[in-house]
């Protein structure tokens, strides 16, 4: 066994799970999602000592299937064969597949838990930068919750799974969408977000 890789499983790097993603996934708004999630699980894999390459892995390719299986009665569920025929191991399709509530898949690792805390808040929290002249430069966690009580704003993003997600990583909501905030904004331009410097 050569460089602690079991035999017919994969390395797990950024650029592999990269490589899967993009060929299963052309949609730019896709992309980004994948790149928000991975910015803000990666920032809590650093806060938490834990592997930082597996976390922000994972958080890439949680919805890499979507384009191909847009409905929930096929993803994630039928992605994860893909992924295992790729060779990834269980650690990632465990945590892939435990990120869809409908699934109902407790869970277990702190890796699932804050995947499941980053998904959604990273897309609101984009959504909110979006809409802003300044991007996420000044966005202050109390007028992220004040957009969370807007039904109509980013309607897809569903509140009730927020609220768990902060809860079930232990953390006050604010501190979590400042978290979240600050790491998305180290790849505003990749994420199609002006910036304070653009307003100027
Ligand atoms: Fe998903
Ligand atoms: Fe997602």
């Amino acid at each position: 066994m050569r460089g602690g890789i079991v035999p017919g499983l994969v390395e797990v790097t950024r650029d592999r799970a990269w490589e899967t993603l993009t060929r299963y996934t052309q949609s730019e708004s896709l992309l980004r999602h994948a790149l928000a999630v991975e910015a803000s699980v990666r920032a809590y894999a650093r806060r938490f000592g834990e592997d930082e390459e597996l976390w922000g892995c994972v958080a890439l390719l949680h919805d890499f299937d979507y384009e191909i299986h847009p409905t929930l009665d096929q993803h994630p569920q039928d992605g994860a064969p893909i992924l295992r025929e790729e060779g990834y191991p269980e650690v990632v399709i465990r945590a892939v597949l435990s990120h869809a509530e409908h699934l109902e898949l407790p869970r277990e690792t702190l890796l699932e838990r804050t995947l499941f805390a980053c998904d959604e808040l990273s897309g609101f929290v984009h959504a909110c930068g979006l809409v802003r002249p300044t991007g996420l430069d000044g966005l202050e966690p109390k007028s992220v919750r004040k957009k969370l009580k807007q039904p109509s704003f980013a309607a897809g993003v569903h509140r009730d799974e927020v609220y768990a997600g902060a809860e079930l990583i232990a953390l006050e909501l604010d501190e979590h969408i400042a978290n979240v905030i600050a790491a998305l904004q180290p790849i505003a331009p990749e994420l199609g977000l002006r910036t304070a410097a653009d307003a100027a």
